[in-house]
Order: C-alpha cells, then sequence, then structure tokens
C-alpha cells in the first residue's frame, strides 16, 4: 500500500512550473509520504528519462515520479492507469490539462472504477484546476458532471491565491484583532480600492487567453475572493463549510454591475502577441465598481483593477476611511484630496500591512502632513513558508477544504461576471489601448471623487 498523487497534463506548463517544484518541497520538508508516488499522466510519447528533461523535474521528485503516456480519451489509458493505482491506499487525481478535458477525464475515472465515492479505508480526492467553466452555464454543466461521481468534499477546486499567505492573513487580522471590526463596516468606511497587477503579458498563453481575458482570468476567482475576505461576515467557525458559507452570501449580496462602471483596456501590442487575432477584442485590463449592497456595505464602492503589462507586479488593498466631518487644518499642496486614512494591506510581492494617517507638520502654524506605520510580514517569513501550491496540496491532503472553491461560490461568481461579458459583446468603441508600462486606463470616470484610491505611494 502507499499513496499515490496522478498528474494528469503532466507536460503542461502550470505542471513544469509550480506543480512538480512544489511536491518536490513538500517531501524534502517531509511533510508527505516518503513512499509517495507521483504519476505524470499525458499524451506525449516520452520515457521516464525524456519525461525528466522536459519537464525539468526537480532532483528529490525523481525518486517518486513515473510516467505513463496516454490518450485522456482512450480507454487503454485508464486500465493502464487502473493496474499501477491497484495497491494504492490514498490517491490524489489532479487535473491539470485544458479544462475540456476534464468532464472526461473524471467520468472515465469513475467509469473505470479507478476513482470512487467511498473507500474502505483511505481516499479519492480530485484536484480541478481554474478556469472552473467559462461562464454560469458551463459552470454549472462541470459541476454536475464532477457531482454524478464525487461527492463535493472530494472536490478540490483551485483558487491559488487562497493559498497564499497574505491572503489568508486577511481572515487573521480581521477575526483576531478588537481594534479594527468596530468600524470595519460602511459608517467608517468610505471605499476600499483592490488592485492586481501584473508586469507581464500574456507571454506564451495567447490561446488560453484568447477565450478567457481579464474578467474571467483573475476577476472572476482570485479578485472575488480577495473582495470576500475583506467584505465577509465572521463566520460561525473557522472551517471549510462556514468559511465559504460566508463569502457565498458576499458574492450573493454583489449588485448587478453597471456597464458604465466597468473600463475594459488592452495593451497596445496585443495583437501582435503569438495566436492572438489581429483584430482581438480581449481584455488585458479591467477597472470596475462593485457594491456590496448588504447590511455592512450598502453604498461602499469597491473599486477592483487588474491587468497586464502594467508598471509593476503588485496585489494590494486599500481601505480609505470617512474623514473627519470638517477639515480643520490645511493639508499639503500635493494632497489634492484630503488626507484620508487608510489601511493599505500588500499581499505580493510585498506583503505589508501600513496605516497612514496625518499628523502636524513641524513648524508654525497647523499644517497636517501624512505618516505612515508599516507591519512588513515578509520580515516574519522564512525559507519553511510554504508556496501557495505547497499549502493547497497539503490541505488537499488532509482533506481541509477551507481555501478551496465551492461549488455555489463559483457559480455565483459567474452570476457577477457573465452580464459583463453579455453586455461587452454588444460594444465595439469602449476598449481603451493602454500604452505597456503605464497604469492601464483612467478610471476617473468609475471613481467619483475618490481620484486618492489608485494613488500610487502616499
Ligand atoms: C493565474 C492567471 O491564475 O494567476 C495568470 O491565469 C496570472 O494569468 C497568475 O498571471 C498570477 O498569479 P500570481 O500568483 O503570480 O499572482
Amino acid at each position: 500500500m502507499g499513496d499515490a498523487i496522478v498528474l494528469f497534463g503532466a507536460t503542461g506548463d502550470l505542471s513544469r512550473r509550480k506543480i512538480l517544484p512544489a511536491l518536490n518541497n513538500l517531501l524534502k520538508l517531509g511533510k508527505l509520504p516518503s513512499d509517495l508516488e507521483v504519476v505524470g499522466l499525458a499524451t506525449r510519447q516520452l520515457n521516464l528519462q525524456e519525461f525528466f528533461d522536459y519537464v525539468k523535474a526537480p532532483e528529490l521528485i525523481r525518486n517518486h515520479l513515473s510516467y505513463l503516456s496516454g490518450d485522456f480519451k482512450a480507454h487503454e489509458t485508464y486500465e493502464a492507469l487502473k493496474e499501477r493505482l491497484a495497491a494504492k491506499k490514498n490517491i490524489i487525481f489532479y487535473l491539470a490539462t485544458p479544462p475540456s478535458f476534464y468532464v472526461t477525464i473524471s467520468s472515465m475515472l469513475a467509469e473505470h472504477g479507478i476513482a470512487t465515492r467511498e473507500q474502505a479505508n483511505g481516499f479519492h480526492h480530485i484536484i480541478v484546476e481554474k478556469p472552473f467553466g467559462m461562464d454560469l452555464e458551463s459552470a454549472r454543466e462541470l459541476n454536475k458532471s464532477l457531482l454524478s461521481h464525487f461527492n463535493e468534499d472530494q472536490i478540490f477546486r483551485i483558487d491559488h491565491y487562497l493559498g497564499k499567505e497574505t491572503v489568508q492573513n486577511i481572515a487573521a487580522f480581521r477575526f483576531s484583532n478588537g481594534i479594527f471590526e468596530p468600524i470595519w463596516n460602511r459608517r467608517y468606511i468610505d471605499f476600499v480600492t483592490i488592485t492586481v497587477a501584473e508586469d507581464i503579458g500574456v507571454e506564451n498563453r495567447g490561446k488560453y487567453f484568447e477565450e478567457a481575458g481579464m474578467l474571467r482570468d483573475i476577476v472572476q476567482n482570485h479578485l472575488l475572493q480577495v473582495l470576500a475576505l475583506i467584505a465577509m461576515e465572521p463566520p460561525v467557525k473557522f472551517d471549510a463549510d462556514n468559511v465559504r458559507d460566508e463569502k457565498v452570501k458576499v458574492f450573493r449580496s454583489i449588485r448587478k454591475v453597471r456597464i458604465k462602471d466597468v473600463i475594459r483596456g488592452q495593451y497596445k501590442g496585443y495583437h501582435g502577441e503569438e495566436n492572438v487575432a489581429s483584430d482581438s477584442m480581449v481584455e488585458t485590463f479591467v477597472g470596475a465598481k462593485f457594491y456590496v449592497e448588504n447590511w455592512r456595505w450598502a453604498g461602499v464602492p469597491f473599486y477592483i483593477r487588474t491587468g497586464k503589462k502594467l508598471p509593476k507586479k503588485t496585489t494590494e488593498v486599500v481601505i480609505s476611511f470617512r474623514q473627519p466631518p470638517m477639515r480643520m487644518f490645511d493639508v499639503e499642496q500635493d494632497h489634492v484630496c484630503g488626507m484620508p486614512n487608510q489601511l493599505v494591506i500588500g499581499l505580493q510581492p510585498e506583503s505589508f500591512i501600513d496605516i497612514r494617517f496625518g499628523v502636524k507638520k513641524p513648524g508654525p502654524g497647523m499644517d497636517m502632513m501624512p505618516v505612515d506605520m508599516k507591519f512588513n510580514y515578509s520580515k516574519y517569513m522564512s525559507e519553511d513558508t510554504i508556496s501557495d501550491y505547497q499549502r493547497l496540496l497539503l490541505d488537499c491532503y488532509k482533506k481541509d477544504l477551507t481555501l478551496f472553491a465551492r461549488n455555489d461560490g463559483v457559480e455565483a461568481c459567474w452570476q457577477i461576471i457573465d452580464p459583463i461579458e453579455e453586455a461587452w459583446q454588444n460594444l465595439t468603441d469602449d476598449m481603451k489601448i493602454y500604452k505597456p508600462g503605464s497604469w492601464g486606463p483612467e478610471l476617473s470616470d468609475i471613481m467619483d471623487d475618490h481620484c486618492h484610491g489608485f494613488q500610487e505611494s502616499y
């Protein structure tokens, strides 16, 4: 007996860049069983050494890694896999393939009796990578298909942002510190901004990106998950069902977005990328205003922006608090919007929590100047701090679903996204072309007088 992880799509980019290195590190840290077998499965005909070379398999994992080449649609592939897994106790099936194979693979695993709902001793878990559907309808179909073979608690829908230490810290910070909770609502918070910026373009993923676009690639999952952590009510208990119940409530409270509150952009030169149509209307930037319409947040705008080829990689949340009822002192001239108190949560690459406030500028008079108090989380992270993929793989092993998306949550997110995609279908002249290396299209049209929301530095 022993355990196994079957990696479908083992020669793909994701396996090579993220999954295999994550497994390698977990083995190195002794967090996975020493007799674990990792079966790489892909269509490419390779012998074991060629496979190692192709995926640049890290040293340690080579002792655990085997390779099986086969067509995901062919019964022989599953017969061979069944034989290989005959003596295994706990098995994780990791679907790191294009999404079009999810239904076939999961059905074949069930049909061949390789993955079952009930196991006498041990578990069968299935990990599904994003994108989880392309819209509400396809997500529903996929959920239906998976649930016809697996129980919900066997299905691990990965959103790797939830595996990030700093993203988890949002919940820890909110629910373990008494000082912020009383002001964490519409009475004290003016608006919230969330930025997920990348400096890279679509790289070699033009084909995928042409089908996805930034709205499906980032907003539907990573960005809405971060928003939910900021906006959710305290769960009864920090466990999978209670946390996910609260997140779903946030998603369901998001008011249908008016299309005039969404700005899409495309970086100059996108049309020249590999596998991109020369007249593509796919967005590489999205800026939008969301409202979470519930008792805590009614009337508080949540501005989001995400884009490729922006000046730098950064994921950041800024909570801007309401200003005092009247301005008593003058503010330094360059702070045209006054000086809001802000709480900035830096998620990556720098992890920090920064509280920004005003103090008296030394000297005669009573002018104010902005200062900040910054806690640098990175200082406490060490070599042993595990990465997002490592954490999620471990949680899957431990059957902890807290950091994975649940079917109703995924569908609720598509319900927010679909009307925007539909409205875009009927628009032809709204795409804003932006210069690579700039912060993308101007967002002042949707940002009321919250011009300081996306300020780069204080
Ligand atoms: C992925 C997207 O989910 O997240 C990519 O498909 C994006 O387009 C990536 O580049 C960003 O992840 P991270 O962890 O580098 O912020």
